[in-house]
Order: C-alpha cells, then structure tokens, then sequence
C-alpha cells in the first residue's frame, strides 16, 4: 500500500460515478480517508462500501450541492468523523446545453450554481478546519499539516466551446476562484490548483442517445454530447483517444500530492493534448 496520501482526510464531490468515484478509489488506495459525497445516495454509498470492502477507509454523505446549508453539512459530517480535513476536490457537476441567444435564465444560473458557488460555499465552509486551522499551527510555532484544494475545470472552460456559454463561464470562473484562493491561503501553506479535463469517458460525454439524464432541483436534464461531436473531439485530440476515469483521477491525485507540494494557482489540462 503506497503511502502517498497516508492518513489524510480527502473530500471529494460527485463520487458517485465517472471521474469522482475513480478519484474516491484512486485515492484510497494511496493511504487516504476519503468521504465521498454525491446527489445520489445509492451509487455513492456503493462506491464507500467496496472501498471499505477491499480495505480502505471510507464513508459517503449523499446531498445535493447546490442546496446552500449542505456543504457546511458536508464539511462537519467530515470532522465529526475524522476530526481533520487535509483535501477538497471540487468535481460534482452535470452539463445543460443550449446555444447562448436561446438559453434561459434557469439553465445559465444552474451551472454556475453546481460548478462554481457550490465550490465556493465548500471552501468557505472547510475555512475553519484548513485556513483557521494552518494559521492555529503556524501560530503555535509549528509547521502546517498538508492541505490542498483542487478545483475541477474543462477545456470548455479556457477555450470556450459551442452550446455550453453557461457551463463556460462557470469553468472558467472556477480558474479565477482558484488563483485567489491560493494567493489568500498561500501564507497558510494550503495550496490550490485546478486540474482541467478534455473528453474523459464518461456519463458527461456518452452518446446523446444512451448517456441518460440527472434530475436536479426539480428538472430532468438530458446528458450526453451528438455522436458526430464526439467523434470530432476525439480527431482533435493529440494522443488519438479519449481518457479514462482512473487518468483523470491520477491527475487529480498528482496535484493533491506532496510531489507537488511547490505548486498553487495552477491549471494542470489533462486532455491528452486537446486545446494546445
Ligand atoms: N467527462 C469529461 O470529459 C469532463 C471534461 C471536463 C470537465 N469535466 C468535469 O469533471 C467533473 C466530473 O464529471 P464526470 O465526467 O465524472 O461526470 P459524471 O456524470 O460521471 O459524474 C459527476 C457526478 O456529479 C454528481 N453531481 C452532479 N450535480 C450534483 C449536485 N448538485 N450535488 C451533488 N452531486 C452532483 C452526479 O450525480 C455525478 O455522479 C465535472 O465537474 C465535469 O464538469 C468532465
């Protein structure tokens, strides 16, 4: 068992599947306490459970993010726990396309809700235990435990992309969040960077026609992106392929780790090469 992560207590949004759920094991695996949290309470639960199963340390806190009192909810299901939170990752989210001159207000203010101020108000909430708790440290003449934010973004976010102004402007934003967490928590040695994903196959990214849909605040939201697109993006790609979960999750650990303990404020692309 590697001990890259030993003992430290790992957040991780939208672990019920896809990208967080690869993330929940990846990290686990790596010595982490991981609490994993997702709006659908049966998949997320099942990911914990054969973490625990196969000999990791693991719970999951289902909720939906975007319900303002649950991330505080979140964070102290975590501490009443484990008593400690070293790692945030920011990965929960859906898409909800539409061209920018038809999109409604609902459909714009819903991907900021999920993409940005659902992470923001996680950051808030996780202050007392990562920015209030360094300077605690630091105050007491002792060096700062581990702690790390990692905020997940999308080449749709730092290029632009058709049919997603509102899932855009929201991936982009979590760039600018990014930057000022890291320059405000800098001083209390708590790192945060933004790992940004190309086409990673997922729900998110399946076939308009199979990719199924998310019911969140009372809408049914078809997922997925058109088959030709999907193919397009795929020729766009560099290394010829899209990624897997468990890549994506690897890069998410990569800058959670101390191997990038010197690094803040800064957006990994793990795109096989797509947008450069
Ligand atoms: N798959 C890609 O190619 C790709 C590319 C760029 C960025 N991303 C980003 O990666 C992240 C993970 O996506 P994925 O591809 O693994 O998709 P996914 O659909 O497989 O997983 C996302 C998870 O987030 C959960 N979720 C959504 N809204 C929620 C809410 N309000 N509260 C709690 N949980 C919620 C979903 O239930 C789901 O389990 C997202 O932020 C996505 O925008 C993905």
């Amino acid at each position: 068992m590697s001990s890259l992560m030993d003992g430290q207590v790992v957040i991780i949004t939208g672990s019920g599947r896809g990208i967080g759920a690869a993330a929940g094991r990846l990290f686990a695996k790596h010595g982490a306490k991981v609490v994993l949290t997702d709006i659908d309470a049966g998949p997320v639960g099942d990911v914990a459970a054969e973490i625990r199963a196969s000999g990791g340390d693991a719970i999951s806190v289902p909720g939906d993010l975007t319900a303002p009192e649950f991330p505080r909810e979140l964070v102290e299901n975590t501490i009443e726990k484990y008593g400690q939170l070293n790692v945030l990752v920011n990965n929960a989210g859906y898409t909800w396309d539409g061209m920018a001159h038809k999109m409604s207000d609902k459909q714009w203010q819903a991907m900021l809700d999920v993409h940005l101020t659902a992470p923001f108000r996680l950051i808030q909430a996780a202050a007392p235990y990562m920015r209030d708790a360094a300077k605690r440290e630091m105050d007491e003449g002792r060096a700062p435990e581990p702690r790390c934010i990692v905020n997940v973004s999308s080449t749709s976010g730092l290029h632009g992309n058709i049919g997603q102004a509102n899932y855009a402007a929201a991936k982009m934003g979590i760039v600018g969040l990014t930057k000022t967490i890291a320059k405000e928590w800098g001083s209390f040695g708590i790192r945060c960077n933004a790992v940004a994903f190309g086409m990673i196959e997922t729900r998110l990214t399946q076939d308009k026609t199979t990719a199924g849909a998310i019911e969140v605040a009372g809408e049914t939201i078809q997922l997925g992106i058109p088959g030709h697109i999907r193919d397009l993006s795929k020729m766009a790609i560099p290394l010829g392929r899209s990624g897997t979960p468990e890549e994506a999750a690897g890069a998410l650990l990569m800058v959670a780790s101390p191997l990038a303990a010197y690094v803040t404020g800064h957006t990994l692309e793990a795109t096989g090469g797509l947008g450069i």
